[in-house]
Parts: structure tokens; C-alpha cells; sequence
């Protein structure tokens, strides 16, 4: 048989829909697409209330300004603004990040800081330098679910650490590392999201911070602190971070997606110098470099127009959406529901009443027109069946209060339907899935 023929013969091997389905390397099996990723396309439909999506209310940007200032932008440095740049990033963009990480207590160089697309390319960078398939990585639980398909992407086995209201427990993070310790597990990091947690909507209490980084240091440990929403506190002033306390052991990850706009998709990590050079290379065999357009419209903007004023002014709107949803939940849920008051961020994380899968009512609660995130999505190990998230940061304040009467009866009826028929069983595939941008 021919070169030719044999190829063309082993692509049939495949099935109908997919004739490379036995083609592709091991880690991208473990690329599955969102099975509710189909309901979340109906979920756009004016009818329903979205609770589901993590998107940023952009429209509270002065959209004409940013829009001129973009113009200008090009006018007068498309020479640059139009170009390749380097691998790092643009220097004047990374001396603006070293202002805006110093807000929350970090004392970095520009040369620390490396851009990336979005802080998920960051996240991307990091397990592709750290990870062997099969190596560990500590996630909190529940995790982040863009970060969880970064991990999967790449064969790790991800480990969830338990939280409570104040975030990571420290008993729980010493036990996890002894216990793979002795079981001769490779353990690469730890990926936290210390702040208005998602989809937890928990921070990690200032005190358990030291305490963390301790046992991190005792076992060597790296600790990967993802935060996209630390400027968007609701009380006082923004928690100081890890990497504050230890710049040799925590890489920094953040993102002007919650605090400009997502669709520029500009994030960075601040990281030690050789991990730095690592994430340079990694970035530039991925993308050889990031958009220098979007680089030069976040550093101008954060150059000529008041954006600590306009971060205060989202945290004021994603203040109000969050108090329309507690409210709504306190007035309107059934005994046994549970869920988490964030001070801050975009989510609110509910338990629901016992026997109750929060993925098998997804369809009854589109139907009832009202979405949400089920919670399984959020654990790697199938975790999360009797939890959702609920996002308060895009609909205004009266389409929450909607959303949440409807899922309210939506979970009454269920609960009927629980003590009739018994407990439901868990529908179809757990663990981590592709997310699609409506789940972030
Ligand atoms: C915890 C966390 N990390 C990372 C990201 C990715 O954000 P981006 O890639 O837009 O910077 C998100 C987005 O929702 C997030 O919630």
C-alpha cells in the first residue's frame, strides 16, 4: 500500500464525524466541550436571565472616549501600535502593572513582569513550563474552571484542597502535601485564587495568609496566585497579596479583564526571574508575541484617563448587583439552600437543599428561563453536584431579583419532586470540561 493510500486508510479508522478522532496526541483527550455549553447558547435569548456568565458590564465604560482615545492611538503611534513587539511585552505597559501591582502591596520591576493574553494564556504558560502528565497540582475546592482545562490539557492530576468562608483551611492544605508526599506524588503547585474566589466568591483571610506561604515554603512548593478581582473589593482597601510576602515563591497572575475590558485580553504574571525567562519562551513558541495594539491601548489608557476612578465605579455597580442578589436570595430561596456573601468580585456559590443535582435541574431552569453555572464544572474529581454559581456582575439589579425568584421556584419544585421520586442521580460526564467563555 501506498504512503498515500496507507493515510488515507488510517483516517478511516477514525468515526464519520471525526475521521482524525484516533489521531490526536493523549492530552487532548482530555479536551471535552462543556456538555451545558449547548444550554448556555440558548441562555443569550432576551428572555431568560443569565446568571451564568462571568462577563464584565463593559457598558459602564465610557466607551466614545476609550473609542477616541484608541483613534488617536493610532494616529499617532501605529509605527509602533501596529507592530511585532517583543516576547515580555511592551516596557512602558509593564512599568504601569508594577503601579497597578503596588496597590496591592507588591514591589515588582518591570523586568518581572511578563504580558500575556488575558491572565488564561498565563495559566496556559505555567502548567505547560511545570507540568508532566500525571504531576499534581493543588487547586481549591471548588477551582477555577478555565484553569482546571488548562491543567487537564496537560495531564495533570489536579487535587482539590478544601475551603470555608475565609478561603483556603492551612490544616487542610499540610495534610493534602504529607499525604501525596508519602505517597511519592509529584506535587507542581499551588493554584489559588485568594480573593473574591471563583466561583467560591470567598477571599482568604488575612491572617491564614502568612500561614500559607509558610507551608508552602516548608514542603517547596511554588504557589500560582490567580487575580483577576482584587481590585474589585467592596469594603476598604485591596487585600495585600501573596507575592507581596514572597516574590522567590509565588508567581502573580493578573488581567485587565474585570477592571478595563476583557475583549483587549491583556493579563500578565509577575514571576522570579528564571520562571520569568521560562514564560518568555513559552509565549513567544506560542504566539512569538502578544498584541502590541491591545498592549499600547491598556498602557494609554491607564496613562490619560482616571481609571482608578472608573474601577471604583464598577466596584460600586458590582456592589449594588451583588446586594440585589443577596437580598433576592435571602427573601426568596427554600429552607436547606445555602450560599456565600462575596465581598467582593462577581459570584455568589450556592448549596442546595440534600438530593438536589444542580446539573440534572439545569434544563428545567432554562425552561423556567433563568441559567446558572452547575457546579460540577468547578472540580476535576466530580466534586460539586449539590452546588451552582451564580453570577451577579452583567444583569442590572431588577433582572437579578428575576432570575433569582425563578431559580427559587425552580428549586421548590425540585425539592417536590425530590421527596416524591427520591434523590436524583448525577446526569452524564463529571470532571473538568472546555469551558466556553459563557462559563468563565
Ligand atoms: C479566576 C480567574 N482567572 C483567570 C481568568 C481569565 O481571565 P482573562 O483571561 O480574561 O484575563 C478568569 C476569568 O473569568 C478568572 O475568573
Amino acid at each position: 500500500m501506498s504512503e498515500g493510500a496507507r493515510h488515507a486508510n488510517s483516517r478511516r479508522q477514525g468515526s464519520r464525524i471525526d475521521p482524525y478522532f484516533d489521531q490526536y496526541a493523549e492530552r487532548a483527550r482530555g479536551m471535552v466541550a462543556s456538555e451545558i455549553r449547548a444550554l448556555f447558547a440558548v441562555t443569550a435569548r432576551p428572555e431568560i436571565v443569565s446568571l451564568a456568565g462571568g462577563s464584565p458590564y463593559v457598558t459602564a465604560l465610557p466607551l466614545d472616549v476609550v473609542g477616541n482615545m484608541i483613534g488617536r492611538l493610532v494616529a499617532d503611534r501605529g509605527s509602533v501600535a501596529l507592530q511585532y513587539c517583543t516576547a515580555q511585552g511592551d516596557v512602558g505597559l509593564r512599568e504601569k502593572i508594577c503601579e497597578v501591582m503596588s496597590l496591592e502591596g507588591i514591589r515588582a520591576h518591570p523586568d518581572d513582569v511578563v504580558v500575556t493574553v488575558g491572565s488564561q494564556q498565563a495559566l496556559d504558560l505555567i502548567t505547560r513550563i511545570f507540568v508532566d502528565p500525571h504531576d499534581v497540582v493543588l487547586a481549591e475546592a471548588p477551582s477555577y474552571v478555565g484553569a482546571l482545562s488548562s491543567f487537564a490539557a496537560y495531564q495533570a492530576d489536579v487535587v482539590h484542597v478544601a475551603m470555608d468562608d475565609d478561603g483556603l483551611l492551612p490544616e487542610a492544605l499540610e495534610d493534602t502535601i504529607q499525604r501525596l508526599t508519602a505517597a511519592g506524588r509529584r506535587i507542581k503547585f499551588l493554584y489559588t485564587v485568594p480573593n473574591y474566589q471563583n466561583p467560591a466568591g470567598v477571599t482568604l483571610a488575612a491572617q491564614r495568609r502568612p500561614r500559607i506561604l509558610e507551608i508552602c515554603q516548608a514542603a517547596g512548593l511554588l504557589v500560582i496566585e490567580d487575580n483577576p478581582y482584587g481590585l474589585l473589593g467592596f469594603d476598604g482597601e485591596p487585600m495585600r497579596s501573596l507575592r507581596a510576602d514572597d516574590a522567590e515563591g509565588v508567581v502573580y497572575l493578573g488581567t485587565f479583564s474585570k477592571t478595563f475590558a476583557p475583549g483587549v485580553r491583556v493579563g500578565w504574571a509577575a514571576a522570579p526571574p528564571a520562571i520569568r525567562d521560562k514564560l518568555v519562551l513559552a509565549a513567544e513558541s506560542a504566539v512569538l508575541c502578544h498584541s502590541s495594539f491591545s498592549q499600547l491601548v491598556v498602557a494609554e489608557y491607564l496613562a490619560t484617563q482616571p481609571w482608578r476612578e472608573q474601577v471604583k465605579d464598577f466596584r460600586e455597580l458590582y456592589r449594588q448587583r451583588r446586594d440585589a442578589m443577596l437580598d433576592a436570595l435571602a427573601a426568596q430561596m427554600p429552607d436547606g439552600c445555602r450560599w456565600t456573601t462575596p465581598a467582593g468580585g462577581f459570584y455568589v456559590w450556592l448549596e442546595l437543599p440534600e438530593g438536589i443535582n444542580a446539573k440534572a435541574m439545569l434544563p428545567r431552569a432554562v425552561s423556567s428561563r433563568v441559567a446558572y453555572v452547575p457546579g460540577t464544572g468547578f472540580y476535576a474529581d466530580g466534586g460539586g453536584t449539590d452546588h451552582l454559581r451564580l453570577s451577579y456582575c452583567f444583569p442590572p439589579p431588577e433582572r437579578i431579583r428575576e432570575g433569582v425568584r425563578r431559580l427559587a421556584s425552580v428549586i421548590e419544585a425540585e425539592i417536590d419532586l425530590c421527596a416524591t421520586f427520591g434523590a436524583m442521580a448525577p446526569s452524564g460526564r463529571t470532571g473538568p470540561e472546555t469551558p466556553g467563555p459563557g462559563d468563565l
